[in-house]
């Protein structure tokens, strides 16, 4: 059933207005590999468009209910994903994607091995939101400062977080760029060295798919995929899957994720009630804001007409 679209609020029509275009060029996860059997199909309205998804004897298969032609779509590490561009771009619907769907070595060689999935629901946030966010270094002492209870948004008394935080291109896949965090703990004001953990981010493509990995000292290796899908303009379907050293222990696993999660949970409220602004006024000390837009262009249609909802 398509959804009954809601006209916009005066406050939501003002956020989206200072946006750029809400569907960029990327791969995009569309759902889990498990949740559409052989011979099924299922309806989805998201990136501005009505599709039908549907599974023929062995392979995920997408249809455009709205228009002719039809999306790749691929199916990786459990996961159905699509390229999708927008109509008005240049290379038009349903041409080759310029770039493959990521895929994670050590999950297809087996030595990282599936642990968990999350759903977390609607944000209602742009989908550049959560790039600016890596590159918006001065917000992560404020805002990400205190460890909490994961899965939580409770504080741990006395427990807080230094960040180190540096962002780079890939020299090699331009719609490819990465994120870097060192966190160390401190506890009461000493630093822990074995508190020390390292997360990577790597942004593939508008932010739509993106690849962590973390780094648990003499533990093992975590990768958690976190996905952002646009169902309206300033509307993200978010999902969560991880896998993880075979021999990491599964309680240490959710402790990491349910870690992160606690932390983005804390940027929400931000996302949502936040507006673009196109030349903010940025200290050094703000981060790398305005190298990362240069390099988000690239997945917004050269014409970057600003849809309304
Ligand atoms: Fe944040």
């Amino acid at each position: 059933m398509p959804t009954k679209r809601r006209s916009l609020s005066a406050t939501e029509a003002r956020r989206l207005k200072s946006y750029p275009h809400p569907y960029p060029a990327g791969w995009y996860r569309l759902a889990d590999s498990t949740s559409l059997g052989r011979g099924e199909f299922r309806e989805l309205e998201c990136l501005g468009s009505q599709f039908v998804l549907r599974r023929g004897q062995s392979t995920a298969e997408l249809e455009i209910a709205s228009a002719a032609g039809s999306h790749p779509v691929q199916e990786i590490h459990g996961q159905i994903l699509m390229y999708f561009q927008d109509a008005g771009a240049p290379r038009g619907v349903g041409a080759e994607p310029p770039y493959p769907a990521a895929r994670i070595a050590e999950i297809d060689s087996g030595q990282f091995v599936h642990r968990g999935n999350y759903d977390a629901g609607r944000v209602h946030m742009h989908i550049v939101e959560f790039a600016e966010n890596s590159a918006d270094y001065a917000h992560f002492q404020p805002v990400h400062g205190r460890m909490r209870i994961p899965w939580t948004q409770i504080p741990i008394p006395g427990v807080r977080i230094n960040h180190s935080a540096s962002w780079k291109l890939d020299p090699e896949r331009e719609w490819v760029s990465y994120f870097l965090n060192t966190a160390i703990l401190e506890i009461f004001g000493k630093p822990i060295k074995s508190g020390t953990g390292s997360a990577q981010v790597m942004f593939y493509g508008p932010a739509s798919m993106n690849y962590f990995r973390f780094r648990i000292p003499r533990m093992g290796e975590i990768e958690m995929i976190q996905t952002h899908l646009p169902v309206r303009p300033l509307e993200q379907q978010v999902d969560f899957r991880w896998f993880a050293d075979r021999k990491m222990p599964r309680l240490l696993v959710s402790y990491v994720v349910g870690n992160w999660i606690s932390q983005w949970r804390r940027d929400i409220g931000i996302w949502e009630n936040k507006i673009y602004r196109e030349e903010p006024a940025l200290a050094a000390s703000d981060g790398p804001v305005y190298r990362m837009r240069r390099w988000y262009r690239q997945f917004l249609p050269e014409s970057n007409v600003r849809i309304p909802s």
